[in-house]
């Protein structure tokens, strides 16, 4: 059996390391694990390990930031595989430093390798992976090779490279807004392609801002384990405004409102004394910034930072396609529900790593005929999307506003798979006429019994 997995992050490595040791031919298609959100993770990885902490009070406090429409199979499915998941990594080489509280969570759950977690969890995983016989092919894949409803594999400047399974591994689409602090190559082009093959999307409208990210040279992000090691959030005249950790929807929307009314606001992290050791990643972006954190006030702003929609998958990590799969990000079957709870993403990405693994196993699929790529164009006017999903999609909707960032999207000229996705989000954003999580509608600010239900866009094509 021979498997493509399409994005080299944490679960794409997840997943080619447990196939590859059960003999499995796999290749792993994308740009080098290195240029990967996961690669880029700051804080770390919830396990519900600590004395005192359990698998239940996680799943309860994932179920809380989800604003309860997260799909409770799935949640208490992923949280009970988190000793598997830990596991997995220690007896690969990895070494947790420590572990620290973020927002939302009961405990200080989130263990991390010196909040720079991602940088030194990748390279291992990708040395074991290269070690075991995985092929690293690079390149962006345009297409997933779909005919008549069946899996021939995927498609990489034009060509066929063939396989009997496919795991889509790329990531979100938070690339898609004006500002994330993510790998902007992150659009969702697979997202897209496959909605526009009929594959159902899910839950797209929930895309989580991150409130600390900061606007510098580049657009970085500080670590919520900033906030749980104490800083407070400030507006310039000192006003403290919001509880720090509470869930990320909650403080990123306090944070944009206080924008709105004219007020810079700052993280004031003074207090913490081994700021530098704790955070050294923050700490140097910071320095070069001219910023002092043991000094100076940090001026923020959220940005789009993820996205809890994306392919429609089952508990098994399989899309409705027989042999087409999709894991961590790039997946929605309803774990993190309309908000996700801070570093659950690095736990789903191996839960479903691991999981996919044994479903492709056990289901062996084999691959269909071969199809002949659709010739999509350039990708056109990317930057017009992403001012329309920052203006019209953001941290605060409204109809007229979504109406008025559908109405705009038409007029741009940019690739379809691309504007499928945005359209999606819009759309899903108009139906829901409620506030949940990390949907905020300024005419509906209240959460709605009608709506406790998860939401999908499909083609009927
Ligand atoms: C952070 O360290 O604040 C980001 C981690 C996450 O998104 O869960």
């Amino acid at each position: 059996m021979e498997v493509g997995i399409v994005g080299g992050g944490l679960a794409g490595l997840v997943a080619a390391i447990s196939l590859v040791e059960k003999g499995v031919d796999v290749s792993i298609i994308g740009p080098k694990s290195k240029d990967s959100n996961s690669y880029l993770a700051q804080a770390g990885i919830a396990f519900p390990l600590v004395e005192g902490d359990s698998i239940r009070i996680h799943v309860l406090d994932t179920i809380r930031a989800g604003k309860y429409i997260n799909d409770e199979e799935v949640v208490w499915n992923v949280i009970s595989k988190s000793t598997e998941a830990y596991s997995f990594l220690v007896s690969h080489g990895v070494t947790f430093t420590g572990n620290e509280l973020e927002g939302g969570h009961s405990h200080p759950r989130v263990f991390t390798i010196k909040s720079e977690t991602g940088k030194h969890v990748i390279p291992i995983l990708e040395k074991h992976a290269r070690e075991l016989g995985v092929n690293f092919v690079r390149g962006f894949v345009e297409e997933i090779g779909i005919k008549n409803g069946k899996l021939a594999g995927v498609f990489l400047n034009g060509e066929l490279l063939k396989f009997d399974a496919v795991v889509v591994a790329t990531g979100g689409f938070s690339g898609l807004y004006r500002f994330t602090a993510g790998v902007k190559e992150n659009i969702g082009l697979l997202i897209g392609d496959l909605a526009l093959k009929g594959v159902p999307l899910r839950d797209m409208e929930f895309v989580q801002f991150h409130p600390t990210g900061f606007i510098g040279r580049r657009t970085y992000l500080i670590t919520e384990a900033v906030r749980g090691a104490g800083a407070k959030l400030v507006t310039g005249d000192g006003e403290r405004f919001v509880n720090e950790l509470e869930t990320r929807d909650v403080v990123a929307r306090a944070i944009y409102l206080k924008m709105l009314e004219g007020k810079g606001v700052f993280l004031d992290a003074r207090g913490i004394e081994d700021f530098k050791d704790r955070f050294p990643y923050v700490y140097s972006v910071l320095k070069k910034e001219g910023i002092d954190p043991g000094k100076d006030l940090i001026p923020v702003t959220p940005v789009a930072h993820y996205t809890m929609g994306g392919i429609s998958v089952d508990i098994f990590y399989r899309t409705r396609i027989r042999g087409l799969y999709a894991i961590g990000e790039a997946a929605s079957n309803g774990f993190h529900g309309a908000n996700r709870l801070a570093s659950n993403s690095l736990l789903e990405c191996v839960v479903s790593g691991l999981e996919v693994a044994r479903t492709i196993l056990r289901e062996e699929p084999k691959r269909g005929a071969n199809d002949a790529p659709y010739n999509f164009d350039e990708l056109g006017d990317v930057d017009s999307i992403r001012e329309i999903m920052w203006n019209h999609a953001g941290i605060v909707r409204d109809k007229s506003s979504l109406l008025e960032g559908l109405k705009k999207l038409e007029g741009v000229e940019a690739d379809q798979r691309l504007k499928v996705v945005a359209k999606a989000v819009l759309t899903l954003a108009l139906e829901r006429e409620e506030s949940r999580g990390s949907h905020y509608r300024r005419d509906f600010p209240f959460m709605r019994k009608e709506f406790e239900r998860p939401s999908f866009f499909h083609l009927n094509v």
